[in-house]
């Protein structure tokens, strides 16, 4: 028992605490600004709070938080005042001009802005709060419980809502007890595959060979996902947290993060983050008192998707060509410098510290079974009303992620299908939606957990354009090791390609479905065996799609630019209001008998602004595939087509 630490621990998290608490003594500010604040104006809203302050002569904080989840509704701001007769106050969509009534009105004054309120951030008597939507009946909060609440650059915050309390208590435990307690819980990996996190630990552990490292792999390159970002930036210190434990447990004393470049302020605030606990003894030599040392290193990756590949992550550390390589060995084996190695994702790590500190009840509570335990992230893009970050518990359905946490599908359009797991996942139609969230019954709808990514398409997605997309990332991301890989995925793409433009033959489905078996079945990496995804998912559950534009040169979404055409009804056309005119930019659009407007096929470049122009009394611009279908007076083209 190592009561010294413990002790020296305690007295730190009482000082936090009782910080944390001055704090909410007082009025306080906070300002969303993770990427999607700042990308959505978050710096100039924070500049303009402290300004306005300061002109008014007041030194009320302001802290800047990371991502509440609401990235929809960025910039977001919250305006605390113990002293007023409402509960902290969520605003949306804030712009410099509303931060400043914002700061004379609400924090100034006494009125607290209803009107660009998006909710209190608790429930209350007096205001509708974030905790009445809908979404927050699915939704629990562990891996993102601190992101928008703490500053991500005060250890203390950190500390204060229960940080480092589970570093705390593995020290005291022996590092094998940290795995079976880990085991026990059932965790999973983060980073796509969903393998054991126990099973890599102990083979590693149990490897004579030294010294040992532990990798936390925060390169996150998939499309749509910004899951694992978001956490580093709004809370770097869980994922510190976790690597100690782990490290601590498979007996390290040297780790890496490695972070993209393309993640600069993800770069900065684990920079930080890690100055921070060294500082407080939390990292460095003979942590908290315990003997055990151990230090990080921040690794900035190139951003090259197959880097976020283990053994590519490792030989990019190592300095060479970020290439995967064979295994076995495992690097739990044999990974950085031919020493035994553990990589984990940035949400594997930051589930360690909290199944440490809260213990095995509480985790295993949060799942549906041994299999999929915990809480699963999702970056929710597309077309979604709600986009933005979620954490549901394993088990809730797609339909209630999309529809009640993501609010549905925006302008009243149909649902078509879910992109889940990045490229590596698949397309899931509605037939699906009401699959728990799991990591076999994804898999058996043929797609997978993945890091995190939820793209949700609507009716004006094409899905052969789709599964091109994902290809085309793979294709152009493949590191080229592998024959298959390398040409087989171009050879897919060309595929889709002829597909999308009607060029295809009948038997080209059947080459497609092929090679993408082929490229499965002989790629190395899992960037290869992965990359047909999206086409088999897409195969299985929309051929009709594939069959209209390869038989019928239509596509059924409309989507596809060579199989569709915009057409003007003439007897829609209002014929003075020449809305549409000045806004297409090639100069496609003309006037023409009796005033119709009329598109000029040949010049139309199919970028779609004319039909948003058109006023919805007349709706007169249509969208027309196939080019079959196009009115008598435009022979040429229909010829074409
Ligand atoms: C092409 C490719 C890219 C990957 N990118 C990532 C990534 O960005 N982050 C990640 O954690 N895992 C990524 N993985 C999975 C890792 O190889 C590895 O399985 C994972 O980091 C292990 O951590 P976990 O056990 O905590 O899931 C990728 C795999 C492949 C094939
Ligand atoms: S499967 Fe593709 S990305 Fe992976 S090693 Fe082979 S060529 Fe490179
Ligand atoms: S905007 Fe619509 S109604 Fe107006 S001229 Fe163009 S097609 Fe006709």
């Amino acid at each position: 028992m190592n009561s010294g630490p413990a002790l020296a621990f305690e007295k730190r998290k009482a000082l936090a605490e009782s910080r944390w608490k001055e704090l909410f003594q007082q009025p306080r500010i906070l300002v969303g600004t993770a990427t999607c604040g700042r990308a959505a104006g978050g710096l100039e809203v924070l500049k303009t709070i402290r300004e306005e302050l300061k002109k008014a002569g007041q030194s009320i904080p302001v802290m800047e938080v990371g991502c509440m989840g609401h990235c929809y509704a960025e910039p977001l701001v919250v305006i605390s005042k113990p002293d007023s007769d409402y509960a902290p106050i969520v605003y949306g969509y804030v712009t410099p001009e509303i931060a400043r009534l914002l700061v004379r009105d609400s924090i100034l004054g006494d009125d607290p802005s209803l009107e660009f309120m998006l909710g209190a951030l608790e429930a209350n008597e007096a205001l509708p709060s974030l905790t009445d939507l809908p979404r927050f009946r699915y939704e629990k909060p562990v891996l993102l419980e601190n992101c928008g609440r703490i500053d991500p650059e005060d250890v203390d915050q950190y500390i204060a809502n229960g940080g480092y309390a589970g570093l705390d208590k593995a020290l005291e435990m022996k590092p094998q007890d940290v795995i079976e307690l880990v085991r026990k819980a059932g965790l999973k990996g983060r980073g796509g595959a969903g393998f054991s996190t126990v099973v890599k630990w102990e083979t590693c552990r149990n490897s004579a060979e030294t010294p040992k490292y532990l990798i936390c792999n925060g390169d996150e390159g998939d499309p749509g996902a910004f899951m694992d970002r978001a956490i580093l930036e709004s809370d770097p210190h869980s994922v510190i947290e976790g690597m100690i434990i782990a490290a601590y447990a498979i007996g390290a004393g040297l780790g890496y993060i490695y972070v993209r470049a393309e993640y600069p302020l993800a770069v900065e605030r684990v920079r930080h983050a890690l100055r921070q606990a060294e500082d407080s003894n939390l990292l460095g030599k003979n942590i908290l008192g315990s003997g055990f040392s151990f230090t990080i290193r921040l690794f900035e990756g190139s951003g090259a998707f197959v880097c976020g590949e283990e053994t590519a992550l490792i030989a990019s550390i190592e300095g060479k060509p970020g290439l995967p390589r064979h295994r076995p060995p495992f690097p739990a084996t044999k990974g950085l410098f031919g020493k035994p190695t553990i990589i984990n994702n940035v949400k594997t790590l930051a589930s360690v510290s909290r199944i440490v500190s809260r213990g095995l009840g509480w985790y295993s509570s949060l799942g549906i079974n041994d299999h999929s335990s915990g809480t699963a992230v999702f970056a929710l893009a597309g077309k979604v009303v709600n986009t933005g970050l979620t954490e549901v518990p394993m088990g809730t359905s797609l339909r209630q992620v999309i529809f009640e946490v993501g609010g549905g599908i925006p302008k009243g359009k149909k649902f078509k299908a879910v992109q889940i797991g990045g490229p590596s996942g698949g397309c899931l139609p509605e037939s699906t939606l009401d699959l728990p969230i799991d990591f076999d019954s994804l898999t058996e709808a043929g797609a997978m957990m993945g890091s995190g990514g939820m793209v949700v398409l609507d009716e004006d997605d094409c899905m052969v354009d789709v599964a091109r997309f994902f290809l085309e990332f793979t294709q152009n991301e493949s590191c080229g090791k592998c024959t298959l890989c390398r040409l087989g995925t171009r050879q897919m793409l060309e595929i889709l390609q002829s597909i999308a433009q009607g060029k295809a033959m009948a038997g080209d489905l059947k080459v497609l479905a092929e090679l993408a078996r082929d490229v499965k079945a002989a790629s190395l990496c899992n960037l290869g065996k992965t990359a047909p995804n999206p086409i088999l998912t897409t195969l299985r559950y929309f051929e009709e799609e594939y069959e209209a534009h390869i038989k019928e040169g239509r596509c059924p979404a409309r989507r596809c630019p060579d199989l569709m055409a915009y057409y003007i009804i003439p007897e829609k056309c209002e014929r003075s209001c020449d809305a549409c005119v000045g806004t297409c930019t090639v100069e496609a659009i003309y006037v023409g008998q009796k005033r119709v407007k009329v598109i000029d096929q040949a010049k139309c470049v199919k970028c779609g602004t004319c039909v948003p122009a058109c006023p919805p009394q007349y709706n007169a611009i249509v969208k027309i595939s196939p080019l079959s279908e196009l009115p008598e007076a435009l022979p040429a083209l229909k010829a074409k087509g």
